[in-house]
């Protein structure tokens, strides 16, 4: 190439790159976070209404190629989920609240089918056909974190009929004391209590070992199912299960004890992919946020999350293209630092959306843990603008019809990767949450 076109070249990249940089900025921020909350409620509802899936399938995205996300993750649907009964928790029309249900059945339905259906690795099985047939080629299974994080959402979605005086309820259509148990917590609660020890697949699918994503997920369904069993009267399984949870807790504490300054990723690597030497990555904030854990433990060892975060953000800048050349409110993350999964291929690894909110969510958190904590008024906002800021990168990449792929292309700031990814939607809608109990 000829250095005259090599520069138009350059200047043309750099123009995409400014446009994308503008393409909301006629929307003030917290405008720009009204919308984008209302289209991402919108969109989590449109992932489950699909005409050509059985009845409660969530899809990961609407793309079919490059990559094929059409499939119900158990992962993806969980947290999608998680959003929904959210949403059912706090609408205060009857009509939300009926419509909002239905999806929660429908959800029930179809992801009871998956536990009955014979997949490869059981409950561990991470994805299925939309049709309900669990996914049969090759994959990086199990995949535990699956079965923990559809548990932590239907405790949630039972402990609010609970409160509705629906106990009997529950224990007809979610919790049956029976062993081996037909209902749908239960099975996966036993599951989790069984399995925990044994190594699986990362929520990336690609590392074969102990996580802490998916301890975290584990030990918090196991501890919220005790209390659960408690009410139920299934006390012989809630003290299990609450045994069980503490083990977790002192292997957790693996993930703390090393001379890094922040949390590890994985321990005990087994197999899959061996190329994370940093052991960094925002799977520990997910694992933090997605699990409760910040409320109950976040005292564990404050200074590692902080020290995660500034690792995590230190480790991008250099990383991408866009982190160095432009102007911009904060970095945009991706998963780890060695990631190399582009979506269609593995030519080098991107910022995600839900990672760059992950990270603004964990600020907003510790904004929310700095007041309740400590009164520190001064500390606590510093937490929330670098909150902001981070929420403010993805509505810089953001289309502006509000729509979400997973990743930013590292080169110029467009969207790239699965369109629509579902999980990014909830994504938007926790730490638009999260936001709102920091400024209280
Ligand atoms: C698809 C997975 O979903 C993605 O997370 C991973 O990076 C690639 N496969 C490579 O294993
Ligand atoms: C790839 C991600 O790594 C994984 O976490 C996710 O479950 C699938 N894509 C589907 O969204």
């Amino acid at each position: 190439m000829s250095l005259k076109l090599f520069i138009v070249g350059q200047l043309l990249s750099a123009q995409v790159f400014a446009n994308a940089l503008n393409l909301n900025h006629d929307q003030n921020f917290p405008n720009w976070i009204k919308s984008e909350t209302q289209i991402s409620e919108n969109k989590l509802l449109q992932a489950m209404s699909q005409p050509d899936t059985a009845e409660g399938a969530v899809i990961a995205s609407p793309s079919r190629e490059k990559p094929n996300y059409y499939f119900h993750w158990v992962r993806d649907a969980a947290l999608s989920m998680d959003a929904i009964v959210d949403l059912y928790k706090r609408t205060s029309s009857p009509d939300d609240k009926k419509n909002l249900e239905k999806k929660i059945l429908n959800y029930i339905k179809f992801s009871q089918s998956n536990q009955r259906a014979g997949a490869l690795t059981g409950l561990g099985e991470p994805k299925f056909y939309v049709d309900g047939r669990p996914y049969d080629l090759p994959w990086g299974r199990p995949q535990n974190d699956g079965p923990a994080l559809r548990a932590l959402t239907l405790i949630k979605y039972a402990k609010s009929k609970i409160d509705d005086g629906q106990t009997d309820y529950v224990k007809q259509n979610l919790y049956d004391s029976q062993l081996p148990s037909h209902s749908i917590i239960k099975a996966d609660l036993e599951y989790v209590a069984s399995q925990w020890q044994n190594p699986s697949f990362d929520l990336w699918e690609e590392v074969l070992g102990d996580h802490f994503f998916t301890l975290a997920a584990q030990k918090s369904a196991l501890e919220q199912g005790a209390q659960l069993a408690q009410t139920l009267g299934d006390s012989g399984a809630s003290d299990w299960y609450l045994k069980q949870s503490q083990k977790i807790a002192a292997k957790l504490n693996q993930f703390f004890n090393s001379p890094e300054k922040y949390i590890l990723a994985t321990v005990n690597r087994t197999g899959g992919l061996g190329s994370k030497a940093s052991n960094l990555d925002t799977a520990v904030l997910l694992g933090l946020l997605r699990s409760n854990n910040f409320h109950t433990d976040y005292n564990w060892n404050q200074s590692k999350v902080i020290g995660t975060v500034k690792a995590l953000t230190k480790a991008f800048t250099d990383l991408y293209p866009i982190n160095k050349s432009q102007p911009a409110p904060a970095v945009a993350i991706g998963r780890y630092p060695e990631d190399v999964y582009d979506g269609d291929a593995f030519q080098g690894g991107n910022p995600w959306v839900l990672t760059t909110l992950a990270v603004a969510e964990t600020y907003y958190e510790l904004a929310a843990w700095t007041l309740k904590h400590t009164g520190e008024k001064t500390d606590a906002a510093k937490y929330i603008e670098l909150g902001d800021a981070f929420f403010a990168r993805v509505q810089l990449h953001a289309n502006t019809d509000g729509s979400l792929s997973e990743q930013i292309s590292r080169f110029n700031g467009y969207m790239t990767s699965a369109v629509d990814l579902t999980w990014n939607y909830a994504a938007i809608l926790t730490t638009s949450w999260a936001r709102e109990r920091a400024q209280q």
